[in-house]
């Protein structure tokens, strides 16, 4: 296996299917959960009920995106629920440190999302604790800034982006340093997701060795 992860986004499967939309990517590296509760982001997805039957359904690692207000609240939800991996966005976080390490004393991988208007250098003082960072953005000058920032502090946490990842730009978001690659519609709407995360899987480690 390579050093490369995809993440299909269940936001994009068919949901009135779920077992089936999830074995059609039991390859995958991670499956991709997005939390929104209509507060912090003007949607609503779903929460605990549906991690626990993602849960039920695959082998998969869940990496649950939790786009909600007062996180540090309710991150024990989903801990409980069996996320293997949650995110928090920064913008939404009053104690980032603290939830951070909380999640990783309970055996779950913790990390900080940042929103495109966020700059990275807010993660300066965070860096150091953190097992993921996630990026909403496929722009590269993010990543190279990332990537700089924790080469200067001897860190390696996974480098994640989320939003508009295909076949087509892949390389250039592996090249600027991600890792984890969450892909929804690239995946789910493709005629083949099976194939297509294998190609996306390929193609990630095609350019992380050419990077
Ligand atoms: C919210 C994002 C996604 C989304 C990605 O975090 O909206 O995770 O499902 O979908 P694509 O890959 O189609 O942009
Ligand atoms: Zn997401």
């Amino acid at each position: 296996m390579g050093s490369i992860k995809i993440a299909p986004s269940v936001l994009s499967a068919d949901m009135a299917n779920l077992k089936g939309e999830l074995d059609k990517i039991a390859g995958a590296d991670f499956v991709h959960f997005d939390v929104m509760d209509g507060h912090f982001t003007g949607n609503l997805t779903f929460g605990v009920e549906i991690l626990k039957a993602v849960k039920r359904s695959t082998k998969v690692p869940v990496d649950a995106h939790l786009m909600v207000s007062n996180p540090d609240e309710t991150v024990d939800w989903y801990a409980d629920a069996g996320a293997d991996m949650i995110t928090v966005h920064y913008e939404a976080s009053t104690h980032l440190h603290r939830t951070l390490t909380h999640l990783q004393q309970r055996g779950v991988k913790a990390g900080v999302v940042l929103n495109p208007a966020t700059p990275v250098c807010v993660l300066e003082s965070i860096i150091e604790v953190v097992d993921i960072v996630l990026l909403m953005s496929v722009n590269p000058g993010f990543g190279h800034e990332l990537k700089a920032m924790c080469e200067r502090h001897g860190v390696s946490p996974m480098i994640e982006v989320d939003g508009g990842i295909s076949s087509k730009n892949i390389a250039e978001v592996v090249k600027a340093g991600a890792n984890v690659l969450v892909a929804g519609s690239a995946v789910f709407k493709s005629e083949d997701p099976a194939a297509e995360v294998a190609l996306l899987q390929k193609l990630g480690n095609e350019a992380a060795q050419e990077a």
